[in-house]
């Protein structure tokens, strides 16, 4: 297709070239913005693009056949690792904190602070459990934490490319390595920021390492991730996947910014959180739980 055609309303997003956008999980405030951004992603090509994405109910799933699905700190929480006693400490604090993190009503400035208590402590919780290095490969496998459908050919044609994708993640960054080792998608391309486990020198969980990353605060470390971004200068057209408003900002480390596609999934809250969804997500996927409108927007990139 010549790009004057595809300047053209209605022209990328049709019925023809993309039915992925005919689904009703699709919400979209601005039609017509939303063609100019993907035309200047086609336009920039393979060698201006950069991902940005989440992880947590972003590349994994919310649910599974009608079940919810595991985040990687669910994964820990559920596993034999840990006692039964702290299990009940984890699921008590996950039913305090889960409805502050989805409630619509609550503004992020009063949510920041009880997410800082929410990763606090829960991440007290497991230190306290002695989990094992070792141990974490076999808990993973066992998981129910599942990447969303289409995973692999994001993944497999992002590497193909030589796409950088930046997984900018709140959840526990030695959890999600393994599930994307076990997926056979932790390519080269790919970089991980999260809260990484740290280790004694038998392999014992001590403590995280840096700075607490949680859902709202993706601006800061999207700033300390200056040294990364500096060196793709000239990717300047971006696709941000993410499940929270709080990923919003996960870009906020990129300078020259030349077109940025907003893709988010609204999983929980759905009815009473879609206009502010819509608002400021440039897509909404409602219910979606595959890849495919993002893998049809890339095939038409590269
Ligand atoms: P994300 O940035 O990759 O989405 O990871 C953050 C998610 O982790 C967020 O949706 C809440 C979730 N979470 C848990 O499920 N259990 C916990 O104990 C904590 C601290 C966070
Ligand atoms: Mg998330």
């Amino acid at each position: 297709m010549m790009l004057e055609e595809l300047s053209r309303p209605g022209s990328i997003c049709g019925e023809k070239q993309m039915p992925e956008f005919q689904k009703k999980t699709v919400r979209i405030k601005n039609p017509g913005r939303v063609e100019e951004i993907i035309c200047g992603l086609i336009k920039g090509g393979a060698s201006k693009l950069q991902i940005i994405t989440d992880f947590d109910m972003t590349l994994s799933k919310f649910l599974h056949n009608g079940k919810r699905c595991s985040t990687c700190h669910n994964v820990i929480d559920n596993c034999k690792l840990i006692t039964e006693e702290c299990r009940k400490k984890l699921l008590q604090i996950r039913n305090t904190y889960y409805p502050i993190e989805v409630d619509p009503t609550i503004s992020t400035e009063e949510k920041y602070p009880f997410m800082v208590e929410w990763w606090t402590k829960a991440h007290n919780l497991l230190i306290e459990q002695g989990i094992q290095k070792e141990k974490l490969a076999a808990v993973v496998r066992e998981s129910d934490l599942i990447l969303r459908d289409g995973y692999e050919l994001f993944f497999d044609k992002l590497n193909e490319r030589n796409i950088p994708v930046f997984i900018f993640s709140a959840g526990i960054g030695d959890v999600l390595e393994e599930v994307i080792t076990q997926g056979g998608v932790f390519h080269s391309n790919v970089k991980v920021v999260s809260n990484f486990m740290d280790f004694d020198e038998k392999g014992v969980l001590k403590g995280f390492k840096g700075e607490l990353i949680h859902i709202y605060n993706k601006h800061d470390g999207a700033l300390r991730s200056s040294e990364y971004f500096n060196k793709l200068k000239d990717n300047s057209n971006i696709i941000l996947l993410g499940d929270s408003l709080g990923d919003l900002s996960m870009a906020d480390g990129v300078q020259n910014i030349e077109s940025i596609l907003k893709i988010g999934f609204l999983n929980d809250k759905v009815e009473e959180s879609l206009e502010k969804y819509m608002d400021s997500y440039d897509i909404v996927l409602v219910g979606e739980e595959t890849l495919d409108l993002v893998n049809a927007i890339l095939q038409k990139i590269l």
